[in-house]
Formats: structure tokens, sequence, C-alpha cells
């Protein structure tokens, strides 16, 4: 019968027939339990596996349907408010709009100002939020390219970029070659500072080495925007493994560099573990083989760049180093600014030119761009601006410090569970692993006390990224710490795979690895849809 199932032709039906067999173990539990249940996760990914993408589209999306859990968790205002699927024919007024967003707003900012959120809100007072709100409010209309009506936009956007310099040592890059000066630009995010590096650097290495196959060496741990970049521009991706430590094997990468490659890249820190790349060596084989040098800061720039001054020890990663050609720093994490705006800074004003694109002969007139990005809102570079000016130095460091010491308490806590490990020994993530039991049994517990942890894999692990709120919530160590250890005591005694597990690939036998990015696709589609999907 199981042989039968499995080589039926309809899909659909395959799946109803497991339905059926798992219904039926349910109630001759005893001798299914042995002779069929045991089967079941095989059988299933059998089934999976034998699928073509769309079908497999086809039957996650028909799942998602029928699971109320996961419909309540996409569209849990389905009921609340109207649901737009079309043009509404008639005005509505402003008080009743605001007050929809006003009602989901306050609902979904309680779980992370208790702390318990990881990252993702780095600052997290609203006082600030409001500040760059009234900056933003002022320019929300203007379009960053049109500086004639606007030219204060060049004063924002040349201090952040200045501002940015100073504190990454761009000053370095003049003093060994007075005929070179470091550059920068304002980006959306960190993922559009990789992308427009990349291009960049393949661009140099067309221009100057008259490379036709572009190579990019990235190590495992970097992060999926150097990937999805290097797809959409057409490079040659080649990976470097990661050593003991977690960090980029040098020996490796030196070891995979071609006479096609253009750039090598390093982070400081990895959104994984936090940790940082050798970047002092990284920086050595760049210079030795003529080859860019991107490091990535998108999450830790703007945080580790205070280490140093705060006596905190931090390797440097920054254009102190030869060769370092490029550095991402996103001032939407810790440079508390809006969401939508990064830094991507070059060693060179000749490596930023290769990201212009002007058209002269257009019938719409003469038109430049300093990226891939046509408008963009002038409001966010008020905000970025106001941001950077209003902490300084002073402040920033300020607000590292006591990231800084949360983490370090945070790690102390993990530290004092023998069946816990750290992953390496970052400033501001605290990155958990296990080798008494499947990590994830952990992640579950806290889940249902309101942690909200990031997930990792190879190796199984999740980390808590410290940020503001954090630091605002004085019991934060105390809470985490009893939380932590009911959830290792939750975990001791589990027998069967983490919930959480099928999510990362960790531990989940029951699904193939064939339908996690027919997984991604469906629930990628339906972030996209209106209830009914
Ligand atoms: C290390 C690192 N690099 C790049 C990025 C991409 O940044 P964004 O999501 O702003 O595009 C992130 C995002 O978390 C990151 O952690």
């Amino acid at each position: 019968m199981l042989k039968l199932c499995f080589y039926t032709e309809d899909v659909e039906e395959r799946c109803r027939e497991m339905l059926f067999l798992y219904i039926c173990s349910m109630s001759i539990k005893k001798y299914i339990e042995k002779k069929i249940v045991k089967h079941l996760p095989a059988l299933a990914r059998a089934v999976q596996r034998s699928m073509d993408d769309d079908k497999k589209i086809k039957l996650i999306l028909g799942e998602m349907r029928g699971n109320p859990e996961m419909v309540d968790s996409l569209f849990p205002y389905r009921d609340k408010y109207t649901v737009n699927t079309k043009m509404p024919e008639k005005s509505s007024s402003k008080e009743e709009v605001m007050k929809q967003i006003r009602e989901m707003h306050a609902i979904e900012s309680a779980p992370w100002k208790s702390g318990k959120i990881s990252g993702s809100f780095y600052h997290g007072d609203q006082d600030h939020y409001d500040f760059l709100n009234e900056a933003f409010s002022y320019y929300s209309q203007v379009n960053s390219i049109q500086r004639d009506v606007c030219p204060s936009l060049t004063k924002y956007e040349g201090e952040i970029i200045a501002m940015t310099l100073d504190i990454f040592n761009g000053a370095a890059v003049n003093k060994r070659n007075p005929e070179q000066k470091a550059s920068g630009s304002l980006t959306t995010g960190g993922t559009d500072s990789i992308y427009q590096s990349v291009y960049s650097h393949r661009e140099w290495g067309v221009d100057k080495k008259g490379i036709t196959q572009p190579e990019i060496i990235i190590p495992i741990s970097a992060h999926p925007a150097f990937f999805k970049s290097a797809h959409y521009l057409n490079l040659k991706v080649v990976t470097a493994k990661i050593d003991a430590n977690y960090q980029a094997d040098v020996n490796d990468m030196e070891s995979k560099i071609t006479a096609n490659t253009v750039m090598i890249v390093g982070s400081a820190g990895n959104y994984g573990h936090g940790i940082i790349d050798p970047i002092e060596k990284l920086s050595d084989i760049a210079v030795k083989h003529n080859v860019g040098l991107h490091v990535d800061g998108c999450l830790g720039g703007f945080i580790l760049a205070w280490a140093e001054p705060l006596g905190i020890k931090c390797p440097v990663f920054d254009f102190r180093l030869p060769g370092v050609t490029a550095i991402s720093a996103d001032t939407h994490k810790y440079g508390y600014s809006l969401k939508g705006t990064s830094t991507l800074l070059f060693s060179s004003e000749e490596l930023r030119r290769y990201q212009y694109y002007g058209q002269v002969d257009w019938p719409g007139g003469i038109y430049i761009s300093t990226g891939f990005n046509g408008s963009k809102s002038g409001g966010l570079f008020a905000a970025t601006w106001a941001a950077m000016v209003h902490y300084g130095k002073e402040g920033y460091m300020k607000r590292a410090k006591q990231i800084f010491e949360v983490n370090t308490r945070l790690k102390n806590v993990v530290c004092s569970i023998p069946e816990l490990k750290l992953f390496g020994d970052s400033l501001f993530i605290t990155a958990i692993g296990s080798d008494a039991f499947k990590i994830y049994h952990v992640n579950d517990y806290l889940k249902t006390k309101g942690w909200r942890m990031n997930g990792q894999q190879h190796p199984d692990g999740f980390h808590f990224c410290i940020t503001g709120p954090q630091v605002t919530n004085p019991n934060i160590v105390e809470e985490f710490e009893k939380d932590i250890k009911a959830a290792v005591e939750y975990a001791k005694v589990q027998k069967g795979d983490p919930k959480s597990a099928a999510m990362y690939g960790g531990a989940g036998k029951e699904i193939d690895p064939s339908m996690y990015l027919p997984m991604l696709t469906a629930y990628t589609d339906v972030t996209q849809s209106t209830y009914p999907f």
C-alpha cells in the first residue's frame, strides 16, 4: 500500500492518501506506529522530492490556506478592517485612515518595546523616532536627484558621507597616497550598498584588468546580499570556508583568487554570530593580488566603530588597512536613522564613479544618478543627518557602551549554563548553540515566553542581537536568565524534533530540503497578496 501510494501519478491524490494513512495511524495507533508512521516522514520526503516546483508551490499555498495559525499570522486584521482588494470607490476621511494605522502600530509595537525581540529595532525610543519623523516630514516629498530646488540635500548627503568616513578613518587613504581620496554614497539599505559595491568592483575589473568573466570570493558566513548581487550582476560566485572560530578562512580565500577575481569579502561583524573576519589578513591578500576587498559593516559598522575609542579590544577593520577598498555601514541599523538608509564608502573617488549612470541624449533631458536608484526621498537624507548630528561621537559611544555591557552580561549567563555554548565572542550579539541537545528546543520554549531570537543554521543555533530596547529594560538580563534556564530544562527532556528546526533545515525530518525554496516562494507570494489569497 505504501508503495502504491508512492507511485500514484497524481500528486494531490498521493497527499490525500498520506493524510488518510496518517488519520488511520491515529486510530489504530500501536500497529500503525510500527508499520507506517515510522515510514511516513521518508514517504513524505519522497513524495515532496518527486513533484515539480510549481506543484510544490500550489500544494504549499493550499496547506497555508488551510492552516488557521498561518492565516492568522499573515492576515490578523482581515476581520477587523475592510480588505482592499480593489481601489475603494469612495474616499475615507484622514481620521478613519489614521485610526487603522495607529491601532495596528500600537499592537505591533508592544512586543519589541519589551526588549525581548532580537535586533530589528535598533534605537527603540519613541522620542527619537518622533525627532527623526519630524526631520523626515520636511523633505518627504523632495526628490534627492533635484538639487537645484533643494540644495540642502547636498549639505545632508555630503556631511553624512564625511561623518561616516571620519569614523572609518577615510583620511588614512589620503595619508598613504596624496593622489587618492576616500569617497562614499548614501544608499537605501545594506543590500543596496553591497549591490553598488559589487557593481563598482566588477566595472573596475573590466576597466582596469580587462576581466570579462568576473569572480567574487565570498565566505559562506557573509550576508546573502553578496550572493544576490553577484546573481543579478552575473559574477561567478566562489565560496570560501569558515574556520573553527567561524571566521573567513583566509588561506582558503587566497587559494581561490584567480586572474578573474574582482573582489573578496569580509564582514565586521557577520549577521549570524556578529563575528569580525580577519580583515587585516584579508587586506594583505587583497593588496598582494590587487583585488578589491569589501568590508561588510552593514550590521556591525556603526556599533563596532565605537569599541576602540571606548578602550574595548576590537581588531582594525577600516581604511587604515591598505587593502580595504569598500565599507558598507547601515545608518538604518546602529546609525539610528530611519529605515531605508545605508552608507557605502570607497577607498577612492574613482571606484565610486563606476556606479554613476549618466545619459546625455535622452529626450527627457540630461540624466545622471549616483547609483541604481532614481528618485530617493530627501526625507531620509534629512533624518539620517539629524540622527548623526544629534548623537555625535559622544552620543553614539554612550549607547554603544550600554549595548556592549548588556551583551557581556547576557554572554555570561550563557557561559554559566553547561549545556549551552557561545559561538564566537561578539561585542553586540549573543550567539548560542549546544552540544547537549537540539538547540531549537530552547528557541521553541523562549518563543512561548515572548522572546523572538534569530535562528541560525550550519551550525544549528540562534542569536540575540542587542539593541536599544534591551538597554532600556533594566531587568532584561534577569528575565533572560530565568527563561533560558527553564528553556534548557525543557530542551533536556524533549524527544522529538523542535518546531523551529524545520525553518532552518537543522533537524526537521518531515520536510525534504527540496521543499524549502518553494516554501519561501509561496510565503513571499502571499506576503504580497490580499486575503483570501
Ligand atoms: C551583515 C549584514 N550585511 C548586510 C545586510 C543587509 O542589509 P539590509 O537588510 O539593510 O539590506 C544585513 C542585514 O541584516 C547584515 O546583517
